[in-house]
């Protein structure tokens, strides 16, 4: 376990663009060990979000959502794997209202810290969107090019609107203007894994959200 001198952060609350509900902002990190015994937690230089942080904000945000949608028949969601996949898991079962279900996969980084800028649509949903509420799920808005790709191909399908639901969204990257409906937690620009965020594909199994170790960050063995 990496010795850590931290402190518990403040959960700050912040108005969501489309006016609703709080956004955390998380700032300063906490200590290590509150995270279990997975090995790869030594990977981490720090853990932002916890495990508990994370349950309590997504039921906050299912209520959201919930609300949000408290009138129409269906809710389509749409997740966007792999990164999404824990963060939808957990978050469509506090969402009330009835829900069709598909992903996509868009690719935005390639075994690297630094993504893409034209992100590559490898998998459309499968279910007809068209006349349909729809609400994208993606795990973290970075630069913005791969949620502003998603936005661009499900409106293409016509549906009756379109939200966008991030796990995290990191602060002072955007290059786009695109502007999430609901946010779990505002997060520091840190390059960070867990909780269904990878660096090449590991690390998603982790419970909570930490910071990766700079010097693991390129492993020539992992290219
Ligand atoms: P964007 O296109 O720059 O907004 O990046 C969004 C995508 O890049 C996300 O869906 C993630 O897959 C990935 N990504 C961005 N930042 C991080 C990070 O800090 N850790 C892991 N993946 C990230
Ligand atoms: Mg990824």
């Amino acid at each position: 376990m990496v010795p850590l001198m931290a402190v518990r952060s403040p959960l700050a609350s912040l108005r969501t663009a489309w006016g609703g509900a709080p956004r955390k902002t998380i700032d300063t990190p906490h200590v290590l060990s509150q995270t279990g015994s997975f090995t790869v937690i030594e990977d981490l230089q720090s853990i932002l979000v916890t495990e508990q942080e994370i349950r309590e904000r997504i039921a906050e945000l299912g209520r959201e959502i919930s609300e949000a949608y408290a009138d129409v028949d269906e809710l389509t969601v749409i997740a966007v794997i792999n990164g999404a996949l824990l963060f939808t898991a957990d978050l469509i079962r506090h969402i009330t209202v009835p829900i069709r279900f598909d992903c996509m996969r868009v690719s935005s980084y390639r075994d690297d810290v630094r993504p893409v800028r034209k992100p590559e649509l490898i998998d459309m949903v499968r279910l007809d969107i068209e006349g349909q509420h729809v609400l994208v799920i993606d795990d973290i808005l970075d630069t913005g090019h791969t949620s502003s790709k998603v936005l661009e191909e499900i409106r293409k399908l016509r549906p009756a609107s379109v939200r966008l639901c991030v796990l995290l969204e990191k602060e002072g990257r955007h290059e786009l203007d695109v502007r999430p409906d609901f946010v779990g937690f505002q997060i520091p620009d840190e390059f960070v894994v867990g909780y269904g965020l990878d660096f090449a594909e590991r690390y998603r199994q982790l419970p909570c959200i930490g910071v990766l170790k700079p010097e693991l960050q390129n492993p020539p063995t992992w290219t």
